[in-house]
């Protein structure tokens, strides 16, 4: 059934696919089982309709971002790899700085290499079955399209990582491959890896709020990968960070929208209680952010991590824009600031830099949440409306690491159990507050209008007007 199929042309890539009959062969007995996953799990509606959809047919800035209709089923999942950008590219941290890349997987990091993929892999189409029934409540076809977007490009994430899988570790990274299509979010008996993938994401404010907050985490994972001394697992993270950069936009713009029809009904009924006009409201607002940014901190691991100190030592992977930092880039005397738990509080402490390697890329990440949080509160503040929103301490409601299971206030105040237990209603989304919430989600498929609770966007896609035919129903 697939003899005929030409890989060279049903696969864009940049890796030379067609000289590796080995490969080819792997991909070709592989294509099948992923096309079964992606039409079971992934979308559960209109697989069948004409999306405008963004495919990257190759890395330059012409080809990486080629929009045309085109069913899912048929998209094109291609094969990246950033382009090189030496020929004697040197790795820049552990104790092999200054050596060159690799082009082949080191016999003794084959396991610590071959775990970070398949743990990076399992993300991607964890996201997808997640997002899948999404599209029977999206509020306007350009949101459709974007989830659509997002879910295509997180399967040829995936596509990246079979990829690297099977052309690096042989049998076992076929194995690896077939295990990723069987592993499912949620699912009892095989979850998928980590805990925020096996979590629903049932309406679209869990949907912005997650492209916002998880695929951030994405990025900083994938930054750091991309570091690797391994180059061809560090240039495909490269690449993949292009397409990353879209969902998070997607995240930040859509959560902005609803903040700006909240205050846009606050305005019009002189009320803070828009919920009876349909509208999402901000302290609503604010429970979704401490539930979605807390699930996402975790994704980071523990404060202290042996592995984390090993992958960077070995040059498996870096830290955040690792050649920009102006140190020695091996850390063995250095020290890093971290925040412990302190009788009853909080307080800062140098602990050896390598151990906090986790704590430092949650700091990273935590600065550039903040940068969205503070642009949400822009347009609050432009509204005319006196009203904050807030990260919450990183110690709140974690389920990971030194603060797991501490009863803490989002304010970062160590309290009773209790008072906790009391007091979490105020500050998470409540059974309630879901069901709510689920209650607006109403499909809308007329090109230009939108769902009542959240703002049109100011720009369409790719310089088309909001009212653009995003999806051929
Ligand atoms: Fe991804
Ligand atoms: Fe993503």
């Amino acid at each position: 059934m697939t003899a005929n199929i030409n890989y060279d042309e049903l696969i864009p890539n940049n890796i030379n696919l067609s000289s590796d009959r080995r490969l080819q062969r792997a991909l070709e007995s592989w294509h099948p089982k992923y096309i079964n996953w992606w039409k079971s799990r992934g979308p559960d509606i209109y697989q069948d309709k004409e999306i405008y959809l963004r495919t990257a047919i190759s890395v330059d800035k012409k080809g990486w971002a080629h929009f045309d209709h085109v069913k899912m089923p048929d998209y094109r999942w291609g094969i990246f790899l950033a382009e090189s950008t030496a020929d004697d590219k040197k790795i820049n941290f552990g104790d092999h700085i200054g050596e060159p890349v690799w082009n082949e997987v080191p016999g003794e990091h084959r396991g610590a290499l071959r775990r970070l993929i398949v743990t990076q892999g399992d993300t991607e189409p964890a996201s997808v079955e997640q997002q899948r029934l999404l599209a029977m409540t999206a509020p306007s076809l350009v949101d459709m399209r974007n989830l659509f977007q997002v879910n295509v490009e997180e399967g040829r994430h995936l596509w990246a990582m079979v990829y690297l899988l099977m052309a690096y570790f042989g049998r076992d990274g076929r194995e690896e491959a077939e295990e990723l299509l069987l592993r499912s979010s949620g699912d009892s008996d095989k979850p998928r890896i980590l805990g925020a993938f096996n979590e629903k994401t049932p309406d679209w404010l869990s949907f912005y709020m997650f492209t916002f907050f998880t695929d951030r985490d994405g990025k900083y994972q994938l930054a750091s990968l991309a570091e690797s001394a391994f180059d061809p697992l560090a240039r495909s993270c490269q690449f993949m960070l292009t397409e990353e950069a879209h969902h998070m936009y997607v995240g930040e713009t859509g959560v902005a929208r609803v903040i700006q029809r909240a205050c846009e009904l606050m305005k019009t009924h002189d009320t803070d209680d828009i919920r009876q006009h349909g509208g999402i409201d901000l302290p609503l607002i604010q429970k979704y952010i401490h539930f979605h940014f807390t699930v996402s901190e975790d994704l980071f691991g523990a404060e202290k991590s042996t592995n984390a100190a090993n992958y960077f030592t070995a040059g498996l992977k870096g830290r955040y824009l690792e050649s920009r930092i102006q140190d020695g880039h091996k850390l063995v005397d250095d020290a890093y600031s971290v925040i412990k738990r302190n009788n009853g509080g909080f307080s800062n402490e140098e602990v050896p830099a390598l151990d906090a390697i986790n704590e430092r890329l949650r700091d990273d990440y935590i600065v550039d949440c903040q940068r969205g949080v503070d642009r949400w509160n822009k347009i609050i503040a432009d509204n005319g409306i006196n009203f904050t929103l807030k990260l919450p301490h990183r110690a709140f409601h974690r389920a990971i690491g030194d603060f797991a299971g501490l009863p803490v206030s989002p304010e970062g105040k160590i309290i009773s159990q209790e008072e906790y237990d009391a007091r979490l209603s105020n500050w998470l989304p409540t059974d309630k507050d879901n069901e709510f919430v689920a209650s607006l989600m109403m499909q809308v498929t007329e090109p230009g209008k939108f769902a009542n609770w959240i703002a049109p966007p100011r720009v369409g896609i790719n310089n088309q007007p909001t009212d653009f035919e995003y999806v051929k129903l």
